[in-house]
């Protein structure tokens, strides 16, 4: 498998097979204990590089001078433009090495150099986004009925500390979008990211030193999440944890965050439903359709999972989609013409074959890949094909469980009212596609979906200035848009007599 890309010198530290260092106050630091965890590449198995293992001793440090950053340090006291001349020269360091973040990113976690390239507008646009509500931050002056002459207002404050736990599937984006805001709105952060994709986190790190950001402001501690995360998520000097990764680690963080009733936003996973009516334009359906469950190798939380096609349409909807998929381009991420890249790691490939195995034995038919590639080059790498399991039902485990793979279940659906009530019958509900020429259809249906996001003749569109979040067990709290500040603010009232 060729490869077109070389290592740019900027990022040749982190993947060399040496142990660059976590930032705490600061500071490149070890581990305490001195241990440090492999991280590879996922396209070939090669040994990217040592990172240290951080554990409760290292959260511990990280936390301590997050906490002297927020009460102490110049951070949450600066006036909003300052705030946002440094969080202004860290958009542009994120521009100006954008090129050279989507290689690093492509390179720990496998997905296609063209995405990540692609990320270039919202990974800068969010930076600018947060940089702008730095002077957004506003309370209110209320009207009260008490007898005498009583002024009321709220303040709104920063929470304070921030445990910040992002996932793999979108590194460098996963960083800004979480420390963006609550940076912007004076907190101060200690982020773990996943120990499968930790290097962007560390660069970016860096980054917002050089931008002028204060030490101690945001701290980089590396580890793996029973560990490290886990010291986070329980430690008491810690004020809110905001999170994104599966559901079974959000629920394991509320019961850790139950101790100090720290506040916490999820951004948990899905199983979302993907409809196209009879009437909808099959030209962009059908790409659509597939690209909405495929992209990223199904590694996205808001990912068309569950594809619901009217029956009329259904056969060759499939037939279709199945052609397509065949025709999309498998391979090393670092290659300009791949579009899909390898799983991220052995413990997802073998979740991802799992069902592969789960969905025959549940009698779903395979029409289009259901398995490992191993031919040449894809041996050493965590390859599989894009996949679509026909003759589904909604209670099937390939069509309940989170696979987080490029794997699609497809159903089909006979009138309007069944297919909005299989489409919610789900605990998730982050993200969720419908595909009519029918503008009252379509309209219909945003309005029946119980999901975070509905896209309408299109699938997984993201920007800034719009909020993300999911319903139910898909988590709590909006990440992005103007509201995204609030969850990391709190509300003082202030009652003010004048006599
Ligand atoms: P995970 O939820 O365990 O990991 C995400 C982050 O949480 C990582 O930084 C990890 O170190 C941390 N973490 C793990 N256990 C923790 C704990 N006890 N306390 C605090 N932090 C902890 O997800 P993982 O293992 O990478 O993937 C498993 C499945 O999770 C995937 O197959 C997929 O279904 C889902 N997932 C969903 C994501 C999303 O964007 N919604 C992202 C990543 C995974
Ligand atoms: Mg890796």
């Amino acid at each position: 498998m060729s490869s077109d890309l070389s290592i740019p010198s900027s990022i040749r530290r982190f993947v060399t097979g040496e142990s660059p260092a976590m930032l705490i106050d600061g500071a490149h630091v070890p581990a305490v204990s001195g241990e440090t965890f492999e991280t590879l590449n996922p396209a070939t198995g090669e040994l990217l590089a040592h990172l240290p293992a951080a554990d409760t001793p290292d959260v511990d440090r990280a936390v301590a001078a997050a906490r002297r950053a927020f009460e102490d340090g110049p951070w949450a006291t600066m006036k909003p433009f300052d705030r946002q001349r440094i969080m202004m020269r860290f958009a542009d360091l994120v521009e100006a090495n954008h090129e050279d973040l989507a290689i690093l990113d492509t390179l720990d976690m496998g997905a296609p150099i063209q995405r990540m390239r692609g990320n270039l507008r919202r990974a800068v646009g969010m930076a600018r986004f947060y940089a702008g509500l730095t002077t957004a931050l506003r309370g209110e002056t209320i009207a009260n009925s008490i007898p005498g002459d009583f002024q009321t207002q709220t303040l709104r404050e920063p929470v304070g500390v921030v445990g910040a736990i992002i996932p793999w599937n979108n590194p460098h984006i996963a960083f800004i979008w979480k420390v963006g805001a609550a940076i912007a709105a004076g907190c101060t952060v200690v982020l773990k990211p996943a120990e499968e994709a930790s290097l962007s986190a560390l660069w970016l790190g860096e980054m917002l030193l050089e931008a002028g950001l204060p030490n101690g402001v945001v701290n980089v501690v590396t580890g793996f999440g029973e560990t490290a995360g886990a010291a986070l998520s329980a430690h008491p000097g810690v004020d809110k944890i905001a999170f994104t990764g599966s559901t079974a680690t959000g629920q394991a963080i509320v019961r850790a965050a139950s101790s100090t009733l720290k506040r916490v936003t999820l951004e948990l996973g899905g199983k979302s439903p993907n409809i196209v009516f009879k009437d909808a334009d099959l030209d962009l359906a059908v790409p659509g359709a597939a690209m909405a469950a495929f992209i990223n190798s199904g590694q996205v939380c808001s990912a068309g999972t569950r594809l619901f096609v009217e029956r009329d349409i259904y056969d060759d909807f499939v037939s279709a989609m199945s052609a397509y998929s065949q025709s999309l381009t498998v391979g090393n991420g670092l290659d300009a013409t791949t579009q899909l890249g390898p799983l991220v790691s052995q413990t997802q490939l073998e979740r991802v074959t799992s069902y592969f195995a789960i969905g025959r034995a549940e009698g779903a038919a395979v029409s289009s890949g259901g398995e490992r590639l191993v031919e040449g080059d894809f041996a050493s790498g965590y390859y599989v094909a894009p996949t679509i399991f026909t003759d589904v039902h909604n209670e099937m485990r390939v069509a309940t469980e989170e696979i987080f793979g490029p794997v699609v279940s497809v159903m089909a659906f006979d009138d309007y009212e069944s297919v909005v009530r299989l489409a919610n019958a789900s605990p998730f509900g982050l993200g969720g596609g419908v595909w009519t020429n029918d503008l009252n259809k379509a309209n219909r249906t945003v309005k029946a979906l119980r999901t975070g996001t509905v896209w309408v003749n299109c699938y997984g569109q993201m920007d800034p200035a719009v909020p993300f979040g999911g319903y139910r067990m898909s988590g709590y709290g909006r990440e992005g848009g103007v509201q995204h500040l609030d969850e990391f603010l709190e509300t003082k009232a202030v009652w003010i007599q004048t006599h």
